[in-house]
Parts: C-alpha cells; sequence; structure tokens
C-alpha cells in the first residue's frame, strides 16, 4: 500500500527511526471502523518494511480522543456473523501490533474507550495525556468487548480490577488508569507525544534485537511458567551473543563510549 492511500490516518516519521501513526477521524473521535482498522494493520506492515525504523508510536488526532471505541454506528446493525468477522478483523490488526518487530508505545490523547482501550493495551505501554479516559463500556452497549479487551485488560491490572471495569462500564482517568498500572505515565497534554518521542529515542538508542527479545520475553511471560518464560529468556540470551550489537554493545562499555547499534 502507498503511504497516500491511507485516508483514515497519517503516517509521519518525527525523528529518524521514530515512526508515529495518528488515527484521524477526530469527527467521531477516531471511532474504530473497519477501514481503519485495516488501515492500521497495513500501515504497521508498510512501517515495519522501513529498514531504519525503531519505534512506532500510535495517537489520535484532535484534542479529544484516542479513540473512542469500535464505530457505533457502523457494528449498530450488524447481524451475528457480521459482528464476528468484525470482531476478527479487529483482533487482527492487535496482534499485529503486538507481534509487531518494533516497540510500539500508545500515546492516549482523550477518550480511550471499548476498542480505543483494546487498541492501546496492544501496544507495549501506554502514556497518557493528563485529559486522558480509560474503560471498556461495551456492556451499557449489550455487548463484551470485541477486540481482545476481556484478556489484555486482566493481564494489565489484575483479574478482579479488570472485572470490576468491565462489569460496571465505568472509565477511569489519567491519574486513576496510572494506579491501577493500566498506563507508565501521565504527562500534561500538551507535552504529550514530545515526551512519547523523548521515550521512543530512548529505547532507539537500545539494540534491535534485544528490544525484540526483551518484548516477546514480556508477552510470553503472561501465558507459560516460570521455568518455561526462563528457559525462554536463557534461549534468546545466549542468540544475543551472536549478534555484532552484543560485541559492539560489551565493547563500548570496556571503551568507555557510546554503543552504535546496527541490528546487525
Ligand atoms: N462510534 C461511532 N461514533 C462515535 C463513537 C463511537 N464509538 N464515539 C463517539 N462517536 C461520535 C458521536 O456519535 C459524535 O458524532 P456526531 O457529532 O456525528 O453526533 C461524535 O463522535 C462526538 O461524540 P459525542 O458528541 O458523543 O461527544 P461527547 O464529548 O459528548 O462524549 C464520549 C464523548 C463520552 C466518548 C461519547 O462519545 C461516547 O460515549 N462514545 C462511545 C464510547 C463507547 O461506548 N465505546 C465503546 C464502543 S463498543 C466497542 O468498542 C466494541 C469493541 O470492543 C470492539
Amino acid at each position: 500500500m502507498n503511504v497516500a492511500a491511507f485516508t483514515q490516518l497519517f503516517i509521519t516519521e518525527q525523528q529518524p527511526g521514530i515512526w508515529l501513526i495518528t488515527l484521524n477521524r477526530p469527527k467521531a473521535l477516531n471511532a474504530l471502523n473497519r477501514q481503519v482498522l485495516e488501515q492500521l494493520h497495513s500501515a504497521i506492515v508498510w512501517i515495519e518494511n522501513q529498514p531504519d525504523a525503531r519505534v512506532l508510536l500510535i495517537t489520535g488526532s484532535g484534542d479529544k480522543a484516542f479513540a473512542a471505541g469500535a464505530d457505533i454506528a457502523e457494528m449498530k446493525d450488524m447481524n451475528a456473523q457480521q459482528a464476528r468477522e468484525f470482531s476478527q478483523v479487529g483482533m487482527t490488526t492487535m496482534h499485529r501490533i503486538e507481534s509487531s518487530r518494533l516497540p510500539v508505545i500508545a500515546l492516549v490523547n482523550g477518550f480511550c474507550l471499548g476498542g480505543g482501550c483494546e487498541l492501546a493495551m496492544s501496544c507495549d505501554f501506554i502514556l497518557a495525556a493528563d485529559n486522558a479516559v480509560f474503560g471498556q463500556p461495551e456492556v451499557t452497549l449489550g455487548v463484551p468487548p470485541g477486540f481482545g479487551g476481556s484478556q489484555r485488560l486482566p493481564r494489565r491490572v489484575g483479574p478482579g480490577m479488570a472485572a470490576q471495569l468491565l462489569l460496571t462500564g465505568e472509565k477511569v482517568n489519567a491519574e486513576q488508569a496510572l494506579n491501577i498500572g493500566l498506563c507508565n505515565q501521565v504527562y500534561p497534554a500538551q507535552q504529550l507525544q514530545e515526551r512519547g518521542i523523548d521515550m521512543a529515542i530512548t529505547i532507539a538508542n537500545n539494540a534491535p534485537q534485544a528490544l525484540y527479545h526483551c518484548k516477546r520475553l514480556v508477552q510470553a511471560s503472561a501465558d507459560q511458567s516460570i521455568e518455561n518464560g526462563c528457559r525462554m529468556e536463557s534461549d534468546l540470551f545466549g542468540l544475543s551473543f551472536a549478534t555484532e550489537d552484543q560485541t559492539e554493545g560489551m565493547t563500548a562499555f570496556t571503551e568507555r563510549r557510546k554503543a552504535q547499534f546496527t541490528g546487525a
């Protein structure tokens, strides 16, 4: 897909290797319809294909919302089969983000509800503006989450808090989201993007393969025994000693200089 074909989002390289996807349906609070989900999927693949890409940031356009959920107008009249298929489109995009070779950070600027919260949780971590509002209000619409929220929320905040949020459908503000571990940091709204880019630069200075190994190991920790997870860690630790970046990183330390990682 050519970058000009993305009508529902913007793609920009903010700094060398630091890419930002901005969902662009501000009038609908960046609600996730099928077209947005498919373009988001394609945009991630497109960015990953840029050889120098190091970190991906995802945010919403406008000052009101990251994404206020799956598109209710589009879903309203779906039958059971169409709804299941729509859910699968969303799930596929969320999995694609989760399995990206790149670290992915959600920059949550405002409403982050339903499918929007599910999108944020498919990223490696979430940075929030002080006006962020999180929640999984699907039950107030007569449905459970459809893009993985029932599975990713308990992994982020624990089963008890996840059940409370899912069953009440109540929203939490940025400070509360920070307290329950849903987001990692809260910044003044005007600083969110800049602070996100700063953090992305810190990440991008590290060795790409080591980053990918860390990402996989953290994800694996949610689903397997500590023995299996530690075995996987040993394997990936060993594998990293076959990379040029390991030689560079440890040599740079002994030579008291900053390492220059290439991803090799
Ligand atoms: N889908 C489609 N359109 C949406 C939307 C959504 N999820 N959320 C907001 N919009 C639209 C509104 O319809 C409105 O459009 P119009 O101006 O054309 O009427 C526009 O965005 C602005 O919204 P509001 O006027 O409602 O703005 P507000 O400031 O009064 O309220 C809000 C903001 C509290 C976020 C409110 O819009 C809201 O509750 N939105 C729905 C949130 C929600 O329930 N999300 C879950 C969706 S279901 C889901 O996501 C399922 C899944 O897991 C896959």
